[in-house]
C-alpha cells in the first residue's frame, strides 16, 4: 500500500489467512415472508432480525459526516470497531500493532485478546506526539497504528502537523481516535482524500450523551469498510439501539449545547483546582475531562482519590509509576458535581 497511490485502486491491506472469507449471510438479501430465521411469527417489530447492515444510521452518520454511506462502518461502541480493526488487519503470531502511550488503554487490551504484541511509543513530557520517534526504522514493523486525538487519559491535542508527517511515511492503516473530537474541533476528515489508510475513529458516547446506547463508527476507506463487514458478527447493532441513534443525530443542536457547557465547566474546573495546594499541575484538556498531578509526589493521588471516594465521588487514578504517576482524571460532571468535587480537593491536606 501507499497512501500516494490513487484513491480508488487502492486496497485494504487484508492478511492472507482472511481472504477467502466472506460476509456471514443468512439470505437477508431475498425478498418474501421470512420463514428462513427461525423468528417466532409475533411480537413485532422485535421477533424480527434487523436488517444485516444498519444502513439508514450509516446513510445519516455518512450524510452529517459529508462523506458517502460506504465509508461508514458502525459498530457496538468504538471498543468493537478497535477489536474488529486488529482482528481484520493483524495476523497473530506475526503482526504487531502501534500504541502510543499513555492512551487510551482499550488498544493494547483489544492487543492481548487478539495475541498481538503491542509496540509503544512513548508521547514527548508534554504528552504531545513524536511522529520520528513512532516512525524509528529499530522499530517492529505494524500494520496498524492507533493514534488518539484529542488524547485519553492527558486531554490534549497530539499535534496535527506531527500526525500528518506520520500519515505522509507510515505505510500501514492509521487510526485517529477523535472519540473527544466535539470537544476540541479536532477533526481529520480533510486529510481522508490523501491518505486512504486513514480511519477516523469515532463515538456517540461523549458529546451525544449516548454512552449506554453502544454505538460506534469509523470513517474510512469503503476498502476498509468491506473488510471489517466481513469480519464483524452479523446484525450487530440492535434494531432499537438503531433508532435510538438516529433519534439523536436528528438533534445536533442539542449535542453542541451540552458540549459547549462542559466546555465552559471544565474550563472553570482548572481555574479552581490550579489553586489547590494539592494540585500541582492540571494539564490543559480538550476533552470532557482533566488530568491533574498531585503534590507532593508518592502517594498523594491515592489519598486524595480516598478523600474523593468518601465524598461519594468516583475519579481514576493511574498508579505511582510512570508517566502518569500521581496523577488523576477526573471527568466534567453537573454543577453540583464539579462543587462538590472542588470542595474535596480545596480542603484536602496532603
Ligand atoms: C479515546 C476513546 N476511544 C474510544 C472509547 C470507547 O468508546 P465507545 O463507548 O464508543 O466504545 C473511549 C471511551 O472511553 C475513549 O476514551
Amino acid at each position: 500500500m501507499k497512501a500516494k497511490e490513487s484513491l480508488w485502486s487502492w486496497k485494504a491491506p487484508v492478511p492472507a489467512s482472511l481472504a477467502a472469507l466472506e460476509a456471514y449471510s443468512a439470505g437477508e438479501e431475498r425478498a418474501g415472508r421470512r420463514l428462513h430465521a427461525n423468528e417466532m411469527p409475533w411480537g413485532e417489530p422485535w421477533n424480527r432480525y434487523p436488517d444485516p447492515v444498519p444502513d439508514a444510521l450509516r446513510q445519516a452518520l455518512a450524510e452529517r459526516a459529508g462523506v458517502t454511506a460506504d465509508s461508514v462502518f458502525t459498530g457496538n461502541g468504538s471498543d468493537e470497531i478497535i477489536d474488529l480493526l486488529q482482528r481484520a488487519f493483524a495476523e497473530p503470531g506475526q503482526d504487531a500493532v502501534m500504541v502510543c502511550s499513555p492512551s487510551f488503554s482499550m488498544y493494547a487490551h483489544a492487543a492481548l485478546l487478539n495475541r498481538l504484541p503491542v509496540v509503544t511509543v512513548p508521547l514527548r513530557p508534554d504528552f504531545s506526539f513524536d511522529a520520528q520517534a513512532a516512525l524509528d526504522p529499530d522499530l517492529a514493523p505494524t500494520p496498524i497504528a492507533f493514534l488518539c486525538d484529542p488524547n485519553n487519559p492527558t486531554g490534549n491535542r497530539l499535534g496535527d502537523a506531527e500526525l500528518y508527517r506520520f500519515l505522509l511515511r507510515y505505510p500501514g492503516l492509521v487510526v485517529i481516535d477523535e472519540a473527544y473530537g466535539e470537544f476540541a474541533g479536532a477533526d481529520h476528515r480533510s486529510w481522508m482524500q490523501e491518505f486512504p489508510n486513514l480511519i477516523l475513529l469515532r463515538t456517540l458516547s461523549k458529546a451525544w450523551g449516548l454512552a449506554g446506547l453502544r454505538v460506534g463508527y469509523a470513517l474510512a476507506h469503503p476498502a476498509v469498510v468491506q473488510t471489517l463487514d466481513r469480519v464483524r458478527m452479523p446484525y450487530s447493532l440492535a434494531g432499537p439501539v438503531r433508532q435510538l441513534a438516529l433519534r439523536a443525530l436528528a438533534n445536533a443542536d442539542l449535542m453542541r449545547t451540552r458540549v459547549q457547557r462542559v466546555v465552559v465547566s471544565r474550563d472553570r474546573l482548572v481555574r479552581q483546582l490550579e489553586s489547590c495546594p494539592v494540585v500541582e499541575q492540571v494539564y490543559p484538556s480538550d476533552a470532557n475531562f482533566l488530568l491533574l498531578r498531585c503534590h507532593p509526589p508518592g502517594d498523594t493521588a491515592a489519598l486524595l482519590e480516598r478523600a474523593a471516594t468518601q465524598a461519594g465521588l468516583r475519579i481514576r487514578r493511574f498508579g505511582q509509576e510512570g508517566p502518569l504517576a500521581n496523577c488523576l482524571r477526573i471527568s466534567v460532571g453537573t454543577a453540583s458535581d464539579n462543587a462538590r468535587l472542588v470542595a474535596v480537593v480545596k480542603n484536602f491536606l496532603a
